[in-house]
């Protein structure tokens, strides 16, 4: 176990190589390396890093930056601070042996041939026998852990079981500001053309600021794809989705969100709708009973397609570090789905600690996370947390889609999945749609490996910020009783309503003044919990914000009467 708190050899230990002219931030680099480090076992549970002022003198940079590096890993569960004031190897990550050589981010960013260093599939394969087990052992066959573990449907655990086979469970509210919209209806309510109620001012979540998506780059990559791309690639192909894609891709979620990717496990799809859809088959099919929901969450994806697949949903509360962790070990669920980096819709930020507990939970049940990562690429105040997948990625499915950060209209998405079930999920999507177009992936690919989806986030990020700091000034000029979360990261922010006022007249009266906006109310699973309304600023004005913020002041003003 640890070293001397005071071995500053360790400081030589962390193999850490800057490159100044890479493009990628010094702090960057510093966190992939470590990561890498404690990825491969080379830095062990236990082991103290050096000070950073040592650790900064040694690499040549300000002692800043190695402390941004240190919080940062902090953060996401790999560093753990201990008193006195020194940091060490979180106790709790195990070595991962997915993509040889480690494979996070300082990995990808020097490893010459991803393909070329072994097969994750078999490597870690081995690891999750409790996983795999448990999941193809089927309904009642199996023994021990893992989904045969689980109570029978009907089982009481809960007030918050929802039980399965009610495909209309859920569907009544969908996200947007009309109620009454059905789950035909498109996310938001102000989408141009579509048929909700025009509001003066509509903060109706699940709207990307489609006008900025970056038509000349993708358009060169179109032009790239269509003239160089050989025919016999445009006819039928396997399921999992192109190979430059998984590559880019892999690249990408290494050094940005932090993950252990490698390509033979990335399964394209046509968002998180379709992933989370295929992954609910692939559970069911493999006998798993139960499914944890955070609660509240997302209404029409997940909630939905468990309870039409038959699944037990069981809601586990949500608070300001996230999900309860203690709610997740009662609930005997055979999976989760979480948003560990800016939980849906309350904006909190899955502690360390927490992830730590959650990744123990799934490895003694054989469960699985699905980690839905959908809008962790703005992060206003720092670098983004990184993504959980990272931490056990035998374990978790990590989730992304383009929906935040391109347009929800190119229905892309990606999934990183446990090598022991990518042949299942391949097998899913194929059934669904003999997998996703040809030409907007090799597009993609192209978009993410000339660096376009980079420079497009950095040009977002600022526009998004001064969107949310409009909201929060507005907020607290008009409205300084309501108590705004989640505010780092994102597209929207909820705001917490005093106890004296009920969720939903405000809503209502809110719509009378011609503003649309949803409550936190139609997104729990038990139905309690404090009253809170979800602002989507994604596409207002910064004057429009302003606006809304009045006309929300008018209409709760009116509720509280003379
Ligand atoms: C919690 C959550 N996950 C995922 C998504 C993205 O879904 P999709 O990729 O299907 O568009 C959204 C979009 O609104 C969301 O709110």
């Amino acid at each position: 176990m640890g070293r001397s708190r005071t071995n500053s050899g360790l400081a030589e230990d962390l193999l850490i190589e800057l490159d100044r002219d890479s493009g990628v931030s010094l702090h960057r680099q510093i966190e992939a390396s470590i990561r890498a480090g404690i990825r491969s076992g080379r830095l062990r549970a236990g082991a103290s890093l050096p000070p950073t002022r040592t650790l900064a003198a040694g690499l040549g940079v300000s002692r800043g930056v190695v402390v941004e590096a240190y919080q940062q890993l902090t953060a996401e569960g790999y560093l753990a601070s201990r008193s006195g004031g020194y940091t060490q190897v979180a106790a709790s990550i195990p070595p991962t042996t997915t993509a040889a050589g480690g494979p996070g981010s300082a990995a990808s960013m020097t490893r010459p041939d991803r393909r070329g260093t072994g097969s994750s599939v078999a490597a870690s394969a081995g690891l999750s026998a409790g996983l795999s087990a448990g999941l193809s052992a089927g309904p009642g066959v199996g023994p021990g852990d893992g989904l045969s573990a689980g109570p029978r449907a009907g089982s009481s655990v809960g007030s918050s079981v929802v039980r399965g086979t009610h495909p209309s469970a859920g569907s009544s509210a969908v996200r947007g500001t009309d109620p009454s919209a059905g789950l035909s209806a498109v996310r938001g309510t102000g989408f141009d053309g579509g048929p909700g109620p025009k509001f003066r001012v509509d903060f109706g979540y699940g709207r990307t600021d489609v006008s900025q998506f970056p038509r000349a780059a993708w358009l060169r990559s179109v032009r790239t794809v269509l003239t160089t791309t050989p025919n016999d690639r445009f006819a039928y192909l396997d399921g999992r989705g192109v190979p430059e894609l998984h590559e880019a891709l892999c690249d990408y979620l290494d050094r940005v969100r932090g993950t252990a990717s490698h390509p033979d496990n990335v399964v394209i799809c046509n968002g998180y709708g379709q992933g989370i859809s295929l992954l609910i088959q692939v559970l069911v099919g493999r006998g798993a009973r139960r499914i944890a929901l955070e609660d509240p969450s997302s209404n029409d994806d997940a909630r939905v397609l468990a309870g039409a697949a038959g699944l037990d949903v069981v809601g586990i509360p949500v608070g300001p570090d996230g999900v309860q962790v203690d709610a997740l070990h009662r609930a005997e669920a055979d999976a989760v789905v979480l948003t560990p980096s800016h939980q849906w819709p309350t904006g909190g930020v899955l502690s360390a600690a927490a992830r730590a507990e959650v990744i123990r939970w799934a490895e003694r049940r054989g469960a699985l996370v699905i980690e839905d990562d959908y809008d962790a690429e703005y992060r206003y105040d720092r670098s983004p947390v990184g993504a959980m997948q990272g931490l056990a990625p035998d374990h978790v499915v990590y989730c992304g889609t383009a929906s935040k950060t391109l347009a929800p209209g190119l229905r892309l998405g990606w999934l990183v999945v446990p090598a022991h079930l990518v042949a299942d999920v391949v097998e899913a999507k194929v059934l669904a749609d003999r997998g996703s177009p040809v030409i907007d992936q090799l597009t993609f690919a192209d978009f993410l490996a000339r660096g376009e989806f980079d420079r497009h986030l950095r040009r977002m990020r600022p526009v998004y910020r001064r969107r949310r700091d409009a909201l929060l000034n507005a907020l607290r000029t008009h409205l300084p009783e309501l108590e705004p979360a989640g505010i780092a990261a994102g597209q929207h922010v909820v705001a917490w309503l005093p106890p004296d006022l009920d969720e939903a007249m405000v809503v209502t009266a809110a719509a009378r003044h011609g503003l649309g906006i949803n409550g936190v109310g139609p997104y729990r699973i038990t139905g309690t919990g404090p009253g809170g309304l979800i602002f989507g600023y994604a596409i207002l004005s910064e004057s429009a914000i302003a606006e809304g913020v009045a006309l929300l002041a008018t209409a709760i003003r009116e509720v509280r009467g003379p």
